[in-house]
């Protein structure tokens, strides 16, 4: 049997212990008390530590530096100190989680939409969880993004949403939160919120899969040009907070002689998740046939030659982030022999 009590910025979780067959470990439960605050100039290092103990599942990045926590986390134009809020173990001195709440960018991706709050990080330490402090931390999520003007929260941003950890976490685009790493569903129900998003994420592995043979594709290789680019064209502002500081490459297919495009795709390099997966990869995104040239196998003849390429560079594994409503997406990509490997997950909650 327990109860628990909090206030506003301390949280004092007191089990009251009738019978427990395990008195040592019930009573390190007794009178935890949890400082929640701001990030202070010196958290970086011990955030960092918290992310590499907190398991968090396939699709975070790990072994790497704490400049490039700082990078990805804390480095934005947008950051804000008061939108990341820890949770401190006050007796040892520990920390036992943090939420990290930012915005979804207005619809020209030329700023933040501050009546769109996300909740782009989340983590307890494993020695500190059922404790209520996720919980806690959400509702200090939710407070703070509230003070800034938003009417609804998506834990997780959603795809191409969410405000930080772009290159860290998620592969491709921190879109959503990892079904294999925490009971998410549970959690976030617990807290109030509804399911929202499914992003899927597909795989193809290229020294195991072969290319699709098609006689439209040879036909294709004869009269159009090939163009790769490392100059970004018309990306907006929110490309440029979120995959600045990551390699990336534009592929377009021209018609020969002309400056038409028929086909344009890019990808972005995941070097940062080598340590974890062991392979190079890279995401690949914004794929675009313009009206009139569709239904010609110009997407398959450049996802194609794409894939051939990076191969060629040692890469090992394509990724892309789709959402499951997206058929023509998706079928490009089956053809392309990619396969659905994984789901990210986010939820909503009206504030
Ligand atoms: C998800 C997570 C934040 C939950 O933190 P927590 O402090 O343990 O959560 P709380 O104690 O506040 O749980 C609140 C409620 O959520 C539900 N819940 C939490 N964890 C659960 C689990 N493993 N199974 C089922 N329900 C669960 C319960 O209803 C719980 O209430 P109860 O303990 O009274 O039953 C934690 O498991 C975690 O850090 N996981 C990894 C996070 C991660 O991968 N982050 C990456 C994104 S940046």
């Amino acid at each position: 049997m327990s109860a628990r009590f909090a206030n506003s910025s301390r949280n004092r979780v007191i089990f009251v212990i009738l019978s427990h067959p395990d008195a040592e470990s019930a009573l390190a439960k007794v009178n935890l008390i949890v400082l929640y605050r701001p990030f202070h100039n010196a958290d970086p290092p011990k955030l960092h530590q918290l992310w590499h103990m907190c398991a968090l599942g396939p699709n975070a990045a790990e072994g790497f530096s704490c400049d490039v926590f700082e990078l990805f986390a804390c480095s934005q134009p947008y950051w804000d100190p008061q939108g990341l809020i820890l949770a401190v173990d006050e007796e040892s001195d520990r920390l036992a989680g943090y939420v990290h709440a930012g915005f979804a960018p207005n619809a020209a991706e030329s700023g933040l939409d501050y009546s769109k709050g996300t909740i782009c990080g989340l983590m307890v330490h494993p020695d500190f969880r059922r404790r209520g402090i996720g919980r806690e931390l959400v509702g200090k999520a939710e407070d703070y993004l509230r003070s800034c003007g938003a009417k609804s929260v998506v834990a997780g941003g959603g795809l191409e949403r969410n405000a930080f950890y772009t290159g860290i976490y998620g592969g491709l685009d921190p879109s959503g939160f990892c079904t294999r790493a925490a009971a998410w569903p549970q959690f976030f129900a617990a807290c109030g919120y509804s399911p929202a998003d499914e992003i899927l994420i597909l795989r193809r592995d290229l020294i195991r899969t072969k290319d699709p043979v098609n006689a439209k594709l040879l036909r294709h290789r004869r009269h159009l040009n090939l163009i790769i680019t490392d100059r970004p064209t018309n990306e907006s502002w929110w490309w440029f907070v979120r995959y600045g500081h990551l390699d990336s490459l534009r592929f377009e297919l021209h018609e020969k002689g002309t400056e038409n495009v028929v086909a344009a795709g890019q990808i972005i390099g995941l070097d940062l998740f080598i340590p974890k997966w062991g392979v190079r990869s890279v995401g690949i995104r914004q794929f675009f046939v313009p009206e009139t040239q569709r239904r010609h196998g110009y997407a398959q003849a450049l996802l194609l030659e794409i894939c051939r390429r990076l191969k060629g560079e040692s890469v090992e594994l394509v990724e892309a982030h789709v959402m499951p409503d997206d058929q023509p997406v998706l079928d490009l990509l089956k053809y392309g022999n990619f396969d659905v490997t994984d789901r990210l997950l986010t939820f909503r909650r009206s504030l």
